[in-house]
C-alpha cells in the first residue's frame, strides 16, 4: 500500500460530496476543493483564497450593546477548475454512458491529484481522461490542470470547454449552525471580464469589505485545435480536436488568482512559460523537504500512516503561509464555519508545526499580531483594557453572534499566548516585541476582566473550551491559562528590563505587580473531596446529564437540544479541565492528570471533533492504553471515514492536528513543558514500530519507537537535550541513545500495615475501642472495609455501616481517641511483629540494586517502621499527608516511585487491602496481593503471606509473565 498518497481505484456516486472535500488540493492561499472538472455529477463547486471575504451586518431578532456587528464569510471564488468535454455531441459526466474504471489519487509527495477515467458515452464512443490538478506550494498565486483525452476505439471528434465560471455562488445556510452563508446578495461583483490570445480574464471586487480579486487562465495544448471558440459570457474558451483512435490530446490550463494587485494574468501566462512539469519538480522538492522531518512511518498499519499523512497534508494545505491568514477550521476545503479562524489554529495545529516547519507557526503568530488592534478596539467595545482577540474571524473583528459560545470564550487570550511561548520554546528564538506587545495587552486583558474576591483572583461570566457549559464562573480552565498567560507576560518583560530593552508598550507604575498579585492569587476551583478541580464554580451543583435515557439518534446534543437544556446540566462537549492538565502538564501530578480524566471522561460526549484526540492524549498520560487507542481511532480517519457525517462541507482540521498529537503527545509522550522536551513512550500493541522528527531549536530529532526499546537520534543540528522518563540526556548531532522499554524490576512498593507487619490487628483493636465507646457496631467483617483505608475515611465506613452522621468537631475528636490508642498499642511493637521472610527479602532486593519505596496510608507509618527497625532499609517513604488524595487513588504509589526515582513500569506494588491493589493498578504498576484471591480483586498475582513474596516472583510481575 503507499501510505504516501490516498484515493480511490472505484467510482462511488455516495461519496462525490465527501470526497470533493478530501480531495482539495490547496497551499494555504489558494484552495481547489477536490470537485470534478465537469459540473454535471458534482456536490460542490469551490475554489477559495483563505481570508478573502465578504461581510453583512448580522440580523438580529434581539440584540445588545457589544454583539458582534458583522458576519465575515470566506467567498466561492470564480471556478477555474471547470472544464466540460465532449465526446462526438456529448458531454461527459459520471452520470451518463457508462463508467468502465474510474481512479482518483492524491499524492502527498508530488501534491499532485490525479483522476483516471474510462468511459463510453451512449452512443458507444469510449474516451480515457486523465486529468492532473496542482496549486502550487511554490508560487502561491498558482494553480494548474492538465487535461488528456483518449480516442481509445475509434477516431473521435472532441470538444473541451475551459472555464473561468463566474456562476458559481457559496452555499447557502440550512438548519446547521455550522453549515453556509447568510448573504442577502451576491458578494463578489464581476467588474470586467475578457478573452484574449487562448486567455481567460476577470477582475472582481467583494462588495461591503471592499476586497479586489483578479483571475487568469492561459492555455495550451499539445496538438492543434480545428477549432477554438470564445464565448465571452461564460468566460469559456472551446476547443475543437479530431482525434486518431489511440491518439491523445492534452489541454493544458494555468491559472493565476492574485488579491494584492492585478497581476493575475502576467503571472498565469508566467506560469504557462515555465510549464507543468517545472512546476511539479519545484512542489516536489518542496515536499520532499516538507516529508524529510514530517514523515510519519508506522509498522504495521499502514491505513493509519496512510490517514496520518493525509491529514498532515491537508494541515499543510490550510494553514496560510503569509502572516495575513491564518487557518480556517475545515481550511480552504469547504464553506463550513464560514472560513473562520478559531482557537483550532493555535490551540491545535500550531503544535504540530512548531516542531514540524516553524516557519508557518510564526506566519500564524504573525496573524495574530496583524488584528491586535482590532483585538484592543474589541476589548475597548467589552469594557476591558488591552486586547480582546475575537473567536471566531477573518479580519480580526469578532464575528461570533452567539456570544455564550463566542466572545465568552476569552480563554483564546490565553491559548495564543500560549501558542506563542511553545513557538518560542520549540526554536529557541528570543521574543520580538511584537510578540511581547501581545503578552502586555493579554495580561492587561486578563487583569480587567477578573477582580479580587475573598482574597483570590476570580475570572467570572466565562465560557471555558467545553461549548455545552457556558458562562460561569471561574472556568478552571480558563484561569489556569489566564494564569500561565500573566506569568508568561510577566517573564516576558521581566527579561526585557533585565536585557536593557526597551518594551514595545510603557507598562503603567504598579502594573507589573498587579499582574504577579492576580497570577498568584487566581483561583482555581478544586474540590477536596473528590480531589478533581472543578470545570468551574458550579460545575458539580448540576444534575449529571441523563445519558442513560437519551436515545443515540439525540446526538450530537447541541442539534437536538436547546442551549439552556445543556448547560443546567454537567455534561462535555469536549475536554476542558483536562485539556489544561494536557497543555500545564507540568503543574499537575500523574495521580491528579489520572484522576481528573477520570473524573471527567463519563461526561463528555465528544460531540466536538476537538476532543478524541485530547481523551487519547490524556488515556495514554493516564495509563489507559486501551482507551488511548480507541479515542485515537475516532480521530486519525475522523474525514476520511466521514466519522461526523460531516466532512463534505469541509475537513476537520483540528482532529487531523489532533491524531499528530496524539501519536506525538499521546503514544510517544512527548512533552514540552516550560521548554524541556521530554518522552515517555507508550507503543499501540497493533503497531510493530512508530518513526517519526521533530525539529527542536533549529536541531531534527529522529524518534524510533519499538514494542521493546526507543531510540532517540539527532540527524541534524549541534546538540539537543532531552528527558527520557526519568533520564535526562543530551545529543550531538549523528548521535543515537537507545533505552530499553521492557519492564524491568526497579522498585518495590510496600505498603505497611497488613503487608510488612501484623499491625492491620491493632488497627482494628483501636477501632474496636472507639466504636464500643461510641456504641457503633464494629466487627472484623466492617473492619475488611477499612483495609488500606485513610483515618477519616475509615471513620466514615464505620458510621455509615451505622447510619449516623457526625459532625466535624466529633469526629475530630473520635479520630484522636482512635488514634492515640492506636500509637499507644505501638509501645508493644519491635522487629519481632515483621512478619517471616520480610528482613530477608529487604536484603536481597537491596543487593540487587532494587529500590525499596514505602507506600502507607498511615500517618504513623515512619514511626512503625522505627519500632520494627527497618526504617533504614527504604530508599523513600511516601508521606501520605502530602498526597492529594489516598488509596484507593493512586497518588502514594506514584510519589512513592518519584521518590526512589524509578519509573512506574518498573515498579511492583505489594498490597493487602482492596483499596491499596485498586490504588497500584490506578497508578499503572503490576500488583502483587496478600491475602485471599478473591478478595483482592485486580491483582496480577495474589499470595498468602509475605512469607511466599520472593525477588523471582516480584521480577516475573513486572514482566508481566
Ligand atoms: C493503613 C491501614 O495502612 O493506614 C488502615 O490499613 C489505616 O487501616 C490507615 O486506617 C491509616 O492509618 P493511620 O495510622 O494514619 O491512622
Ligand atoms: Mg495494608
Amino acid at each position: 500500500m503507499d501510505t504516501m498518497s490516498f484515493g480511490y481505484a472505484e467510482y462511488d456516486p455516495a461519496q462525490i460530496a465527501h470526497n470533493e472535500t478530501l480531495f482539495t488540493l490547496a497551499n494555504g492561499y489558494l484552495g481547489l476543493r477536490g470537485d470534478f472538472e465537469e459540473t454535471q455529477g458534482t456536490y460542490h463547486k469551490g475554489t477559495y483564497i483563505n481570508g478573502f471575504y465578504d461581510s453583512e451586518p448580522i440580523l438580529y431578532g434581539e440584540r445588545a450593546y457589544g454583539f458582534a456587528e458583522n458576519h465575515e464569510t470566506i467567498l466561492n471564488l470564480p471556478d477555474p477548475k471547470r472544464i466540460e468535454l465532449e465526446v462526438g455531441s456529448l458531454p461527459f459526466s459520471m452520470k451518463s454512458g457508462v463508467v468502465n474504471t474510474s481512479s482518483r489519487y492524491l499524492n502527498y509527495k508530488t501534491g499532485i491529484l490525479t483522476r483516471i477515467v474510462d468511459w463510453t458515452s451512449s452512443q458507444g464512443d469510449r474516451v480515457k481522461i486523465t486529468t492532473e490538478r496542482m496549486v502550487s506550494f511554490t508560487d502561491k498565486h498558482c494553480a494548474l490542470i492538465s487535461y488528456t483525452v483518449e480516442a481509445v476505439d475509434t477516431d473521435l471528434l472532441i470538444r473541451l470547454t475551459s472555464f473561468l465560471d463566474i456562476g458559481v455562488r457559496n452555499r447557502s445556510s440550512k438548519d446547521d449552525p455550522r453549515v453556509g452563508s447568510k448573504f442577502t446578495s451576491n458578494p463578489l461583483v464581476i467588474l470586467n471580464h475578457s478573452i484574449e490570445n487562448e486567455a481567460l480574464n476577470f477582475s472582481a471586487r467583494t462588495r461591503n469589505s471592499a476586497l479586489n480579486l483578479y483571475g487568469s487562465a492561459v492555455h495550451t495544448t499539445s496538438k492543434g485545435a480545428s477549432q477554438i471558440t470564445p464565448s465571452e459570457p461564460d468566460l469559456a474558451l472551446s476547443y475543437t480536436f479530431s482525434l486518431a483512435k489511440g491518439e491523445c490530446v492534452t489541454l493544458n490550463k494555468y491559472v493565476a488568482y492574485t488579491t494584492e494587485d492585478d497581476s493575475a494574468p502576467f503571472r498565469a501566462r508566467k506560469c504557462a512559460q515555465e510549464g507543468f512539469a517545472s512546476y511539479a519538480q519545484e512542489q516536489e522538492q518542496f515536499l520532499s523537504d516538507f516529508w524529510s522531518v514530517a514523515r510519519i512511518l508506522i509498522e504495521g498499519d499502514e491505513m493509519t500512516e496512510q490517514a496520518l499523512q493525509f491529514n498532515i497534508f491537508h494541515l499543510l494545505q490550510a494553514c496560510g503561509r503569509d502572516g495575513t491568514s491564518s487557518m480556517a477550521a475545515k481550511g480552504l476545503t469547504g464553506e463550513g464555519y464560514e472560513g473562520h479562524y478559531f482557537w483550532d489554529t493555535e490551540a491545535y495545529a500550531l503544535p504540530m508545526f512548531c516542531y514540524l516547519k516553524a516557519d508557518i507557526a510564526k506566519s500564524l503568530l504573525d496573524y495574530r499580531y496583524r488584528i491586535l488592534d482590532k483585538a484592543r478596539l474589541r476589548a475597548k467595545t467589552m469594557s476591558l483594557k488591552g486586547a480582546l482577540f475575537p473567536w471566531r474571524t477573518i479580519s480580526g473583528e469578532e464575528c461570533s453572534a452567539y456570544y455564550p459560545a463566542g466572545t465568552a470564550q476569552y480563554h483564546i487570550d490565553a491559548d495564543i499566548l500560549y501558542a506563542v511561548e511553545k513557538y518560542l520554546a520549540a526554536t529557541g528564538e528570543t521574543a520580538p516585541p511584537a510578540y511581547v506587545e501581545m503578552a502586555i495587552e493579554s495580561a492587561r486583558m486578563w487583569l480587567s476582566l477578573g477582580c479580587f474576591i475573598d482574597g483570590e483572583f476570580c475570572i467570572n461570566e466565562v465560557t471555558g473550551p467545553d461549548e455545552y457549559t457556558a458562562c460561569v464562573n471561574n472556568n478552571a480552565y480558563t484561569n489556569l491559562m489566564a494564569q500561565n498567560n500573566l506569568a508568561f507576560a510577566i517573564a516576558l518583560v521581566e527579561s526585557y528590563q533585565q536585557q536593557g530593552k526597551i518594551l514595545p508598550l510603557v507598562l503603567e507604575k504598579d502594573e507589573l505587580s498587579s499582574w504577579k498579585q492576580a497570577q498568584e492569587a487566581m483561583r482555581i476551583p478544586f474540590d477536596k473531596g473528590l480531589g478533581i478541580y472543578e470545570q468551574d464554580d458550579s460545575f458539580l451543583k448540576k444534575a449529571p446529564w441523563p445519558f442513560d435515557t437519551t436515545p443515540q439518534d439525540k446526538h450530537p446534543l447541541l442539534l437536538h437540544f436547546h442551549p439552556l437544556v445543556i448547560y443546567r446540566h454537567r455534561v462535555l462537549k469536549q475536554p476542558d479541565l483536562v485539556l489544561a492538565q494536557f497543555f500545564l502538564s507540568g503543574l499537575f501530578t500523574k495521580a491528579e492528570r489520572r484522576r481528573n480524566f477520570s473524573f471527567y471522561e463519563p461526561y463528555t460526549t465528544g460531540d466536538s471533533s476537538l476532543s478524541y484526540c485530547i481523551q487519547s492524549i490524556m488515556a495514554s498520560d493516564s495509563f489507559q492504553s486501551l482507551k488511548a487507542w480507541t479515542y485515537f481511532k475516532k480521530t486519525v480517519r475522523l474525514d476520511i471515514d466521514d466519522i461526523q457525517g460531516n466532512s463534505a462541507d469541509g475537513i476537520h482540521t483540528a482532529s487531523m492536528a489532533g491524531s499528530w498529537m496524539a501519536v506525538v503527545y499521546g503514544f510517544a509522550g512527548f512533552r514540552d513543558w516550560k521548554g524541556t522536551f521530554s518522552f515517555d513512550p507508550k507503543l499501540p500493541t497493533a503497531w510493530k514500530a512508530l518513526t517519526f522528527c521533530l525539529t527542536l531549536r533549529n536541531a531534527v530529532l529522529k524518534v524510533e519507537l519499538r514494542p521493546s526499546e526507543v531510540t532517540y537520534t539527532l540527524m541534524t543540528g549541534k546538540e539537543v537535550a532531552l528527558v527520557h522518563r526519568n533520564v535526562s540526556c543530551s545529543l550531538k548531532e549523528g548521535e543515537s541513545r537507545t533505552f530499553s522499554l521492557v519492564p524491568k524490576l526497579g522498585g518495590v512498593l510496600f505498603d505497611l500495615d497488613g503487608v510488612l507487619c501484623d499491625t492491620a490487628h491493632l488497627h482494628y483493636k483501636a477501632w474496636k475501642q472507639v466504636s464500643d465507646e461510641n456504641l457503633l457496631h464494629f466487627d472484623r467483617e466492617v473492619n475488611k472495609g477499612l483495609l488500606g483505608v485513610s483515618r477519616e475515611a475509615s471513620l466514615q465506613v464505620i458510621l455509615d455501616h451505622n447510619n449516623v452522621d457526625w459532625p466535624h468537631e466529633k469526629r475530630t475528636e473520635v479520630l484522636k481517641r482512635k488514634n492515640d490508642a492506636y500509637v499507644a498499642s505501638l509501645d508493644s511493637i519491635t522487629g519481632e511483629d515483621l512478619f517471616p521472610g520480610v528482613l530477608g527479602l529487604l536484603s536481597e532486593l537491596k543487593s540487587q540494586g532494587v529500590k525499596i519505596g514505602l507506600a502507607s496510608a498511615s500517618k504513623n507509618a515512619r514511626t512503625v517502621c522505627e519500632k520494627l527497625g527497618i526504617l533504614d532499609r527504604f530508599d523513600a517513604i511516601a508521606d501520605i499527608t502530602r498526597v492529594q488524595k489516598p488509596k484507593p487513588e493512586p497518588d502514594i504509589f506514584l510519589a512513592a516511585s518519584e521518590q526512589i526515582g524509578v519509573w512506574y513500569t518498573d515498579c511492583v506494588g505489594v498490597e493487602d487491602a482492596k483499596a491499596g491493589i485498586e490504588a497500584i493498578k490506578r497508578a499503572g504498576m503490576q500488583a502483587v496481593g496478600i491475602g485471599s484471591e478473591g478478595e483482592l480483586p485486580g491483582s496480577d498475582v495474589v499470595l498468602k503471606s509475605t512469607e511466599e513474596l520472593t525477588l523471582d516472583v516480584l521480577k516475573r510481575v513486572v514482566q508481566k509473565i
